[in-house]
């Protein structure tokens, strides 16, 4: 959730800072802001809404400056307003800072520090820890001038409860930059003379592709020419640089109008990538490099429990399905929500596996870590290097999907998915599944890239049905084993982006409440291939049919569809079950795409969403 790029250096500071807030829009978008020192002054501007208003009102004495922080915010505590948006000043105006996170116990800092005379402008929690610091940079009069900053900020954030990535500037000292985190990322980007700071590495590639990741609880002392990084404890900690491979144009639009319409057609692409190089030479088998764990370890593990949010929690439900079929491992799939609180059980031989695109999102993070404590061993199945999952688990698959910038999540779900089907198809070959058996599967895999191209070519049909449907206010998606996640995929998709009040069920579950919602009014997406469920399928599409319902098809080629079941149908090259839920996925989110553009809705920024959900 929201953005922080923070900038210590000599070059033009105002592209930096805005490109790079620009960059990082899609993490929050509800207000931002920007302060500098000039002349020993912090300078600052907010505004409501996009980047664009911020940049449109910024002074251009600003672009001189050599040390600035700015933000883009995701609201948790207090009103989308100006006094609310970041950058919060201290009440001595000393200190400028940007908070990513949220501070549990604010209010009763708050309370000391009006005790103490300390002011407070904004209703935030974030202003409570620049308050802190000034008040310990009072309280630092013995710290040697140089240190004084630091130690301030290091005292404060002793104090802290809760999460939080931070960037403060102080008018005191111009040329410096104080950063630290503890449960929201935060990553420096290493410059020539300049140094940068982001709460994605997105933010960064524009000036450098040298970064180093910070880790909970670390603090990092930035000057144009050097940085230093220490414990919040004060144990100095040795920075590991490391080379992103992003190219920026990775992270930007091109031809295309939108994000995720950009991200749902890089999908063959994107899944050849997470493939390359993972196939066993006998052809019958997946490997992965970076599990850091032995097959023969793997082949004792008795039960795995996946952990996800959202759309990853989706491609759990489908790595369910294909882990249990081929290779007979019990499988279970918790909200990471759910997870972290509860005091599940775990079996000796039991793995924990997190999904996740962003590798931050803290309710993922925050399960993984509760099975580490545990002592369980962890993997993760995610899309971004040196992410905060990516670090804490004991080894993983990562997704090589590319930056995915639409808050709608696209080709990392079905890359996701793909990866879960070559998992599922190692596992079983540790165990029972037949030579012949698994080269079927990995001659599917193969040909899954040609398949979605294929699939993407009836985006007109699609775009067709969308302008259709897209006066209609609710929805239902139904759908049996393997298309029932799919389902509840395309439910979510449709509602986070059109806003269309829309559910997911499995097809047979309709009869037991959701038949009631069923009307000319409320229209039915119903997934279906060719498999052993499709006459059960027909009979619940008869079920809608016979209380007026319309029902769009969405079905494998291979389908007999009687012409009076349905009302519009999508159709899908037939393919291997284990790939079929990705070639389902392309018409669920094409569709939700142009019913939400038919609407005129702000796709790659619908409302109250953000990419990264960095707050629980
Ligand atoms: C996807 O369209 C959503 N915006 C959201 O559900 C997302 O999948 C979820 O927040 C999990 O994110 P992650 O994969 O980065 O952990
Ligand atoms: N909790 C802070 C606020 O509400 C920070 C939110 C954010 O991460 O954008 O302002």
């Amino acid at each position: 959730m929201c953005g922080i790029v923070g900038y210590v250096g000599s070059k033009e500071i105002g592209t930096r800072l805005i490109e790079g807030l620009k960059r990082l829009e899609y993490r929050g978008y509800d207000s931002s802001g920007l302060s500098i020192i000039e002349n020993k002054q912090i300078q600052h501007t907010k505004r409501v809404g996009r980047v664009k208003a911020l940049d449109a009102a910024l002074p251009k004495n600003y672009l001189k400056a050599r040390t600035g922080i700015c933000h883009t915010r995701w609201a948790t505590h207090g009103d989308v307003t100006e006094k609310n948006a970041h950058p919060h000043i201290s009440s001595d105006q000393r200190f400028a800072l940007v908070h990513n996170g949220v501070i549990e116990n604010y209010l009763q800092i708050k309370q000391f520090l009006e005790s103490k005379n300390y002011t407070f402008a904004s209703d935030t929690d974030s202003e409570a820890i620049v308050n802190l610091i000034a008040y310990h940079f009072e309280k630092e009069l013995e710290a040697p001038d140089s240190n004084r900053f630091l130690e301030s900020v290091r005292k404060a954030l002793l104090h802290l409860e809760g999460t939080f990535g931070i960037a403060v500037i102080s008018k005191d000292y111009p040329d410096e930059m104080i950063c630290a985190r503890r449960g929201s990322p935060l990553i420096i980007g290493v410059g020539k003379n300049e140094h940068l700071i982001a709460s994605d590495v997105n933010a960064l590639t524009h000036c450098t592709q040298n970064v180093v990741y910070l880790n909970d609880n670390e603090i990092v002392h930035l000057t144009a020419e050097d940085f230093s990084i220490s414990t919040i404890s004060k144990v100095s900690v040795n920075a590991v640089i490391q080379t992103v491979d992003w190219d920026t144009s990775d992270a930007e639009l091109g031809d295309f109008q939108h994000f995720m319409e950009k991200e749902i057609f890089e999908q063959p692409a994107a899944l050849k990538n997470g493939m390359r190089g993972r196939f066993s030479d006998d052809g019958s088998t997946a490997f992965f490099g970076g599990l850091n764990i032995q097959p023969q370890e793997l082949s004792q593990i008795d039960r795995i429990i996946f952990i996800a949010c959202g759309t990853a929690w989706h491609a759990c439900l489908i790595a369910e399905y294909l882990i249990e079929r081929f290779a007979r491992i019990p499988v279970e799939v918790e909200y990471a929500s759910e997870f972290r609180y509860r005091n599940a059980p775990l079996d000796k031989n039991s793995l924990v596996i997190a999904i996740s695109q962003s590798g931050e999102t803290i309710d993922s993070l925050s399960a993984l870590k509760e099975a580490k404590r545990k002592g369980y061993k962890t993997l993760s199945i995610n899309n971004s290097v040196g992410s905060s999952i990516a670090r804490e688990c004991d080894g993983g698959i990562y997704q090589h999907a590319g930056p995915e910038i639409g808050v709608a999540s696209t080709k990392a779900f079905t890359s996701q998915v793909m990866l879960c089907a070559m998992l599922a198809l190692y596992l079983g070959r540790l165990r029972n599944l037949s030579y012949t058996d698994g080269c079927n599967i990995v001659k599917a895999l193969k040909g899954l890239p040609k398949l979605v191209e294929k699939t993407l070519e009836s985006k007109d049909i699609i775009q067709k049905v969308a302008k259709k449907y897209a006066h209609y206010e609710d929805c239902l998606f139904l759908g049996r084993q393997l298309m029932f996640p799919i389902a509840l995929e395309g439910a979510l998709k449709l509602k986070e982006i059109s806003y269309i009040h829309a559910e997911g069920y499995p097809a047979a579950e309709m009869k037991h409440g959701p038949i009631a919602l069923i009307s000319e009014k409320c229209p039915s997406v119903f997934l279906t291939t060719n498999g052993e469920m499709f006459q059960k399928s027909m009979a619940n599409i008869k079920e809608i049919k016979a209380r007026k319902g319309k029902v769009i098809c969405i079905a494998s080629q291979d389908c007999e569809l009687p012409e009076d079941a349905i009302d519009d149908l999508i159709q899908v090259p037939e393919a291997h079950e284990i790939i079929q839920p990705i070639l389902m996925s392309i018409p669920v989110q094409l569709l939700s795409y142009y019913i939400a553009l038919e609407r005129g809705c702000d796709v790659d920024k619908p409302r109250n969403l953000a990419k990264s959900v960095t707050v629980e």
